[in-house]
């Protein structure tokens, strides 16, 4: 395949309303009710780790090396239930901004049905993640409160190829998890069964949001690129910097600041982010919405 095969094959839409009978008719096919699918009363291994360790913000520093095992299943449940509040936190967001962008579509097409089948799947979601988190008895772990309050504009108002981009960077980093903690058997079941009714659900949600963010910015004007560009690079940096709550090293019995700054400094944590994020910026590249100044701050939550 040539080189503009391939750029073209990255970056091209299928029709809308064909895309979204493919997607409705495959969600009709694979879809989870997880209050139903995953078996709430069954008892907690104590010996299983709540995600795949090599994910975790500390594995590879010395602080983990001097960890009993104890903790590090204790951190890696507190910093899965994390990621999940986090993934709460932009699934509301993204509901809002699904219902935002249908609100003048006709609800007979494929399209408008399938968003509204995609914030359904969010809703469930949501609801799974939050109860997790309550059967492994951890607190309800979100963004801090001024990322919550800032992030108000962005979820009130986001379009377009800015909102099925930032999007692409909250689902495609869960994903890429998720994908090694459902296969993973050092992991706890619940953790595994949850991750892969998300990999599922969400493999039709990242097809939508590519394809949609590919007819959006076709539209947009240089100018617009450009703001689109800064405020991309701004949310994905919140996403993806808001994952671990400092306060699941203090649940491990660390010291919360110590352990904030190891983290922060965990070359193998960055790979591991870097890694996650890859098709996403290998996409948005294509597409022309990574670029420019705004990389610094990818740069900055080891994005890129
Ligand atoms: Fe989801
Ligand atoms: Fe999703």
């Amino acid at each position: 395949m040539s080189v503009e095969q391939e750029k073209s094959r990255l970056t091209r839409a299928g029709d809308r309303q064909e895309t979204a009978s493919r997607l409705l008719a495959s969600a009709a096919r694979t879809s989870y009710d997880p209050l139903i699918e995953i078996d709430w009363e069954a008892p907690v291994p104590d010996d299983l780790y709540g995600m795949t360790p090599e994910w975790c913000s500390l594995y590879g520093t010395s602080m983990w090396d001097e960890m009993t095992q104890q903790q590090r299943i204790t951190l890696t449940i507190h910093e899965a239930a994390s990621i999940a509040g986090t993934g709460i936190w932009f699934e509301m967001i993204l509901m809002q901004m699904l219902i935002r962008d249908i609100y003048f579509h006709d609800p007979s097409t494929a399209h408008v049905q399938f968003a509204l089948t995609e914030i359904a799947d969010e809703c469930r979601h949501s609801t799974m993640f939050a109860r997790s988190a309550a059967k492994f008895g951890v607190p309800s772990y979100r963004p801090k409160a001024w990322i919550r309050t800032a992030a108000r504009p962005f979820k009130a108002t986001a379009t377009g190829s800015l909102a099925y981009g930032g999007t692409l960077f909250a689902e495609e980093i869960l994903d890429m998890m998720q994908r090694d903690f459902m296969r993973d058997k050092r992991v706890q079941p619940l953790t595994r069964t949850v991750s892969k009714i998300h990999v599922v659900e969400e493999a039709r949600h990242i097809r939508f949001a590519r394809e949609e963010t590919v007819r959006r910015v076709a539209h947009a004007t240089r100018f617009q690129r450009t703001r689109i560009r800064l405020v991309l690079a701004i949310t994905a940096y919140f996403v993806v910097t808001s994952l671990v709550n400092k306060n699941v090293y203090a649940a491990a019995g660390l010291d919360a600041d110590a352990a904030e700054k190891a983290a922060k400094s965990n070359v193998h944590y960055h790979d591991m982010v870097r890694r996650g994020c890859g098709n996403t910026v290998e996409f948005l590249t294509e597409v022309g919405l990574i670029g420019g100044p705004s990389k610094i701050l990818l740069r900055r939550a080891h994005i890129i």
